[in-house]
């Protein structure tokens, strides 16, 4: 989780490599059961719409088996997410600067509707405010600013230890197994 431009989507995949992990982006799976582009969510039903489908769709993802999960910024504000995400996940905030995600978002300008008209910098700074002390109830911080997604997904494995690999029978389940 983390603001827009926060890196999810590019370190959520390096990470789901490194641990042998399905990735599984939720704004991708939001767009396929609504047939339409998250913009197009927003301009043709709204907002409130938007975060009702993605609270289904995050709900199901994170029933759906070990995975990297990678959440839209504004997923976690929602308080019944949180709670799925307490009882089903590991989760990790990628933090970085309102400067550095108002850079990095303007590459790809016009696919995010919160940040479409007005001033994005001022827009993040805003979100941040709001949604930083929500982020901060992750249980992994991770300093996203001026690193390499390799970098930032190495640290995340480090930091994730065996909880990084739930879908692998830990050390003395395999010992035992070998045992006469
Ligand atoms: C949003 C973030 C977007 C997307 C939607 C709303 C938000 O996802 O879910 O545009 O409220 O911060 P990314 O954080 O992946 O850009």
């Amino acid at each position: 989780m983390g603001l827009m431009g926060a890196g999810k989507t590019a370190v959520g995949r390096r990470l789901a490599r490194a641990l042998g992990l399905t990735f599984t982006d939720a704004d991708c799976e939001i767009e396929a059961a609504a047939g339409l582009a998250v913009r197009d969510i927003f301009e043709l039903y709204g907002e409130p719409a938007f975060r009702d489908l993605e609270r289904r769709v995050v709900a199901r993802l994170l029933e759906a088996g070990p995975r990297v999960l990678a959440l839209g910024g504004g997923a976690f504000v929602d308080p019944r997410t949180r709670e799925a995400v307490r009882r089903r996940g590991v989760s990790i905030w990628l933090r970085a600067s309102p400067e550095t995600l108002a850079r990095r978002t303007a590459r790809r300008n016009g696919v995010r509707p919160l940040l479409s008209g007005g001033d994005p910098l001022a827009t993040l700074r805003a979100l941040a405010e709001r949604r930083d002390p929500l982020y901060a109830e992750a249980e992994i911080w991770i300093d996203g600013d001026a690193r390499s997604v390799d970098e930032v997904a190495a640290e995340i494995v480090g930091r994730l230890g065996p909880r990084g690999r739930p879908h692998l029978p830990d050390r003395d389940a395999l010992q035992g197994a070998r045992k006469p």
